[in-house]
């Protein structure tokens, strides 16, 4: 299906050879063979539909597994293989390298009573605040919240392991050597998110297959290196491990630029947030499509770690002057869990002030995501412009070789 849309682009005559060639595949890299796919475009979504879609379409979904209970997960991967029509894809887990309680056996309960008075009681004033009811009888927060730890994030490599995927992903610190162990044993890649040079390095040292060099810019935990430096010293000093590139990549110039700087392909997560087949609450959605570059802020407030999220009167309260501190991982969200899904709950009430408080992770890409597409025509798009890329930088050699 794809394959009949991407050639039904109207391309403008080549201006050489080479370029012709390179057109009727537009965007092959080595990727393309490592997971048999017609483009190198990573999606990274919590949304089985989008994965699927994206991996449908050519490129490559992604499942992020933190949101999800072992159960829940076992039936998210359940439904892509049934949607995947046999396509490629893969999972990501959190493994964060610190976090409360790392390395000791760890219940819920004990990591419940680490959480501070202080900071419940803010979280309720602040709920209080914006007039923010109770969750409605029967309804409770999210379920999964040692998906934050090690002990979490292995049941649900466990779970992944028993699907055909073909990546598994770990973000916020090396995943262990086990897990690289036995992801290898499945035929599995295993790729990791990075946000520095030492980061990258540590990453390939543990076994790790592809290295997700993700900027400043990006949607979600991220480190104070924009894309257009990280990306090339980290091809450099991992070479010749693939780089997939991170953080603010949502058109076909972006991945151009990606590809320029030494990338294999890209990795990309806010632009899939207001697609059609998206899951995302659609006062985020209303949220996302009017917000520009500038409305996002890197807050600790999600996760105790810097996310970069829509900048709202949440993460303004977090990072105000009466605002306790964050939390270390994982116990910011555990404090946060039952109001945030208190807010998402609420806000979808026209009247309600819950409105100003709801948010989402998302990169500064969100002031380009204006409109709701369907997943193929974002990848169509891309390979596109990505095309018409190519050809304007082309053309700048051209022009010296006329000159000379
Ligand atoms: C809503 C959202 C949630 C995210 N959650 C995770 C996650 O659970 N695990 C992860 O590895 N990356 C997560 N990320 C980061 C993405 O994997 C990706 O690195 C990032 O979105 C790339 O930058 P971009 O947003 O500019 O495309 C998330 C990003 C967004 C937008």
């Amino acid at each position: 299906m794809f394959y009949f849309q991407a050639q039904a682009i109207p391309r403008r005559p080549a201006p050489f050879p080479g370029l012709a060639a390179a057109l009727e595949d537009p965007v092959r890299t080595r990727l393309c063979e490592m997971f048999g796919i017609d483009v190198p475009i990573f999606a990274f979504s919590h949304c089985r539909d989008v994965v699927a879609a994206v991996s449908r379409a050519g490129g490559f979904g992604v499942l992020g597994a933190l949101a999800f209970t072992t159960e829940q997960l076992e039936l998210e991967l359940k439904w892509i293989d049934e949607h995947v029509d046999g396509k490629p894809y893969g999972v990501d887990v959190v493994m964060p390298v610190t976090y409360a309680g790392a390395g000791q056996e760890i219940t819920k309960a004990d990591l419940e009573k680490m959480i501070p008075e202080k900071h419940r009681k803010f979280v309720e004033e602040v709920l209080g605040r914006y007039d923010v009811p109770p969750l409605p009888e029967g309804h409770s927060g999210p379920e999964s919240l040692l998906a934050w730890t090690h002990a979490g994030a292995r049941s649900q490599v466990d779970v992944a392991l028993k699907h055909p995927i073909k990546l598994l992903v770990n973000a916020l610190g090396p995943p262990p050597k086990d897990v690289v162990d036995r992801a290898h044993e499945h035929g599995v890649k295993v790729a990791a998110l990075i946000g520095s040079v030492e980061q990258a390095r540590k990453q390939v040292e543990a076994g790790v297959d592809i290295i997700v060099a993700s900027g400043h810019e990006a949607g979600g935990h991220t480190g104070e290196v924009t894309t257009m430096v990280l990306v090339p010293d980290v091809v450099d000093a991992v070479s010749p491990v693939p780089v997939l590139a991170a953080g603010g990549i949502g058109s076909g110039r972006q991945a151009a630029a990606a590809v320029a700087l030494g990338a294999d392909g890209v990795w990309t997560g806010s632009i899939w947030l207001t697609v059609e087949e998206s899951d995302t609450n659609p006062v985020v959605t209303e949220k996302l499509l009017r917000a520009g570059a500038r409305d996002t802020a890197r807050s600790r407030s999600l996760s105790g770690k810097p996310a970069r999220q829509l900048k709202t009167a949440w993460t303004e309260a977090w990072d105000g002057p009466d605002s306790p501190g964050t939390l270390p991982m994982p116990l910011q969200f555990m404090a946060t869990s039952d109001a945030v899904a208190r807010i998402n709950r609420w806000a979808a009430s026209p009247k309600s002030r819950a409105r100003e408080l709801v948010g989402m992770p998302v990169g500064q890409i969100v002031g380009r995501m204006n409109e709701v597409r369907p997943v193929h025509e974002v990848i169509f798009r891309m390979i596109d412009e990505y095309v018409d890329a190519v050809q304007r930088l082309d053309g700048t050699l051209a022009a010296a070789e006329g000159k000379a």
